[in-house]
């Protein structure tokens, strides 16, 4: 099974198995990356699915509008930041490699 590969805030690095076709926060929602808080349940309003992507094995697609907006209310926004809920996963995203950006709550 593929996964991507998590840095947590407490520094911890964990695999995270997912299914091809699910979104990078339901995986790591269901994976136990409970930092990963989705209050809006994946609608791209709420930011509390801001990850950094440090390495990534194929290109992401690029930043939406609505996903821009919401990060630019990030205190902790970089030129790596994503909105978890925004990428779709699929096989050749196996490795991926992120870290869960401190909290704006
Ligand atoms: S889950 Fe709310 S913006 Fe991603």
């Amino acid at each position: 099974m593929p996964s991507v590969i998590v840095t947590r805030r407490d520094g911890e690095t964990v695999d995270v198995p997912f299914t091809p076709g699910a979104s990078l926060m339901q995986t790591l929602c269901e994976g136990g990356i409970d930092e990963i808080l989705a209050l809006c349940g994946g609608v791209c309003s709420c930011g509390t699915c801001h990850v950094y992507i440090d390495q990534s094995p194929v290109e992401l697609p690029p930043v939406g509008a609505d996903e821009d907006v919401v990060l630019e209310g990030s205190s902790h926004r970089t030129d790596r930041s994503r909105l978890a809920c925004q990428i779709r996963l699929s096989p050749e995203m196996d490795g991926l490699r992120l870290t869960v950006a401190p909290g704006d709550l």
